[in-house]
């Protein structure tokens, strides 16, 4: 376990990591977030990373030197290491691809639950609660199916039946139910932290940025230390994307190399909730909006982290845009039949995205890129079913189209 300290990213007050302490009472829940901070200086002397041979498909937990976990689980060696492919893509060549689908439970989330479900246990909790979208729900139940800690999963009861259903057979106790994600988050806090269980929140518990930043760090070794000049990432409630700055900027820090990325979040126009914020510019502040979307995973009208993601996005040079549904579920289609890839809609947003920057000239085939698809197409099947062609044919029809 690496140890840090947790700073308040609004007023910046430090504080010593404690069992209960999620954010800075003094700024509030979504003001007061905390990131997780560690000695980046003894981390650069004793860890030369080319020395250290890092690996291109290990599992995320080879990034011990800047994790802050000491349990293990089962699940450990196999969540993280996810492919990073080349495409080449709508003029550009060689677009990286990182598809996160491959994990345990076929989403991004893998990678902060079981940062939390480690902590939970180096903490010796006998609970954990979540809400979610859905893909952090199934995470959740899904890896802590086989330990002795009771899982309590609160979600919309709009979920996809896939995300459904992996909460069901997990044996987690799910409460889903008919309200937004915004809602369902408030009430699942307000029991949960009375009842003291440990939290699988990633806009409220710092360390599960710690998992999802991981990726990042992905990206740069599987690309041989080369940093694309782009990464476009699906948004929410503002976690993962802030974990990608996070991740690009330690290694910064420990000097394995020495630029960021432009980090660009795709929202939905129906409900583009830190877009809406960060274009409102500096001082960031948080506000709900409503609104809805084809892409459950980042229908998200209030975003717990807005305030990291717009000051690491504002840091880094990046920006927020948003698609409509309708360009989204093209997203999907497209990215399908170019690379073979289904991703889900909030995972595909990232390739709708960069279709939208080239045609506005403000990425062109000089500009290296990298696109984070977080979630299976699996998991939500619903989204294109209109691409379903459900006629049948005879085995005459068959024999005669090839005997021709
Ligand atoms: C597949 C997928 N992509 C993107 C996101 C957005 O992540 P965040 O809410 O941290 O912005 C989520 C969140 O649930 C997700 O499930
Ligand atoms: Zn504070």
């Amino acid at each position: 376990m690496r140890k840090h300290i947790l700073r308040c990213i609004t007023c910046n007050k430090e504080f010593d990591p404690k069992p209960g302490l999620y954010y800075c009472e003094d700024c509030g829940k979504i003001l007061g977030t905390l990131e997780v901070i560690y000695d980046y200086e003894s981390i650069k002397k004793e860890t030369d990373v080319k020395e250290k041979k890092l690996d291109k498909k290990a599992s995320m937990y080879q990034f011990d030197f800047l994790l802050p976990t000491k349990s293990k689980t089962k699940f450990d060696e196999y969540i993280g290491g996810t492919p990073l492919y080349k495409f080449d893509l709508l003029g550009l060549k060689d677009v990286l691809v990182k598809y996160d689908g491959s994990n345990p439970s076929s989403s991004y989330k893998d990678r902060a639950s079981s940062i939390a479900i480690n902590i939970a246990l180096d903490e010796g909790n006998d609970t954990m609660f979540c809400a979610s979208t859905g893909n952090a729900a199934s995470s959740l139940a899904m890896l802590n199916a086989h330990t002795e800690m009771k899982t309590y999963i609160f979600v919309p009861s709009s979920i996809p039946d896939e995300k459904r259903a992996q909460l069901e057979i997990s044996g987690a106790e799910v409460f889903a139910v008919e309200g937004t994600y915004d809602e369902v988050y408030d009430l699942s806090l307000e029991f949960g932290l009375k009842k003291g269980w440990y939290c699988r929140h990633a806009a409220i518990n710092p360390y599960l940025l710690e998992g999802k930043k991981t990726g990042a760090f992905e990206i740069v070794i599987q690309n041989d230390f080369e940093v694309p000049d782009y990464v476009l990432v699906g948004v929410g409630d503002g976690t993962v994307i802030s974990s990608l700055y996070k991740g690009f900027w330690e290694f910064k820090e420990i000097g394995l190399i020495d630029k960021i990325p432009k980090i660009i979040g795709v929202q939905a126009v129906g409900i583009a909730g830190v877009k809406t914020v960060f274009d409102k510019g500096k001082p960031y502040k948080p506000q709900a909006i409503e609104g809805k979307t084809i892409a459950d995973s980042i229908s998200v009208g209030n975003p717990r982290d807005v305030i990291k993601a717009c000051t690491y996005i504002e840091a880094c040079n990046g920006y927020f845009i948003s698609l409509t549904d309708d360009e989204i579920v093209d997203a999907i289609t497209e990215l399908g039949k170019i690379t073979g890839i289904f991703a889900e809609p909030a995972g595909a947003v990232p390739y709708g995205g960069l279709k939208k920057l080239i045609y506005e000239k403000k990425i062109t085939e000089s500009d290296t890129v990298c696109l984070v698809i977080t979630g299976s197409g699996l998991k939500d099947v619903n989204a294109v079913k209109d691409t379903i062609n459900k006629t049948s044919v005879t085995f005459d029809e068959v024999v005669k189209r090839f005997e021709e």
